[in-house]
């Protein structure tokens, strides 16, 4: 039998990584790491250094891959997202029927939390319902979303008010905001919501040396969060980043 181990690793910060996530880093033999393109290699290296810090005797092996790309492009954006996780699904597949074992136990470091917007999990079920005989353990990792709120030093929601999390996406289609934190939103959809009586935490790189926090009522620093995260963007070569959009009490 084949064991993964998917290792939750934070957002950013090094130091954003519990002890049973340390303890899981000594446990693998198989560090599978997925490569996503040059601007985002430093994503990459700040897993090696996890590993270098936490297992300085060495003793394992690291298998790096080149991640499927997505079609960005495409109108169908369901059947785009589907027709990548089949592709992904099989990569998967044969990486652990080629790199890993019997008996071995393999690790994939995911960004933040396992749970929360990582396709892992569903690829591996994929790989599984096509007759591969592995067992999984999963290692939860402090969230983009719990970092958020600890850097804005808020809590995420108010007495007995929802919350809810959702990609950038969905935004403009959501009704009444409450508490909603946005997620994997490339196209600044804050901007596209009314603002009227909306308060934004906002955050990029969280946990990072290159961290940025803008907090403030919507309509007054839209225009400033898109002027400093497009400058970021362009000259890092990519961007994460996370917000709260809270209804102020009247
Ligand atoms: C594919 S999801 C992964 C989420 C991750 N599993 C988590 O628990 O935070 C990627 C999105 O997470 C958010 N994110 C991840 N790391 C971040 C960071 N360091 N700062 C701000 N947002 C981040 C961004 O919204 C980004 O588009």
């Amino acid at each position: 039998m084949k064991q993964l181990l998917l290792i939750g690793i934070g957002p950013g910060d090094p130091q954003q990584i519990t002890l049973q996530a340390v303890d899981a880093l000594r446990r693998g033999q198989v560090f599978f790491l997925l490569n996503k393109g040059a601007p985002t290699r430093e994503l990459l290296d700040a897993r090696l250094q996890l590993l270098q810090r936490h297992v300085p005797e060495g003793g394992y092996r690291v298998v790096e891959v080149t991640d499927a790309a997505r079609d960005g492009q495409a109108r169908d954006y369901v059947g785009a997202v589907q027709a990548w996780h089949l592709q992904r699904a099989a990569l998967y597949q044969r990486l652990l029927e080629e790199q890993l074992q019997d008996g071995e136990t393999g690790a994939f470091l995911l960004w933040g939390d396992p749970g929360l917007y990582d396709s892992t999990l569903r690829m591996l079920a994929l790989v599984r319902e096509r007759g591969m005989d592995i067992t999984v353990e999963v290692i939860p990792g402090i969230s983009s979303v719990q970092a958020l709120a600890a850097r804005h030093a808020i809590a995420l929601n108010r007495i007995g008010e929802p919350l809810t999390v959702l990609p950038g996406r969905q935004l403009a289609r959501h009704g009444h905001i409450d508490n909603v934190v946005v997620m994997l939103d490339g196209q600044c959809t804050f901007t596209q919501v009314d603002a009227e009586a909306l308060f934004i935490y906002w955050g990029a790189y969280l946990g990072t040396p290159d961290e940025l926090l803008i907090a403030g009522p919507l309509s007054e620093v839209r225009d400033r969060i898109v002027q400093v995260r497009e400058a970021a963007r362009i000259r890092k070569g990519w961007i994460m980043d996370t917000y709260l959009l809270r209804r102020m009490p009247c």
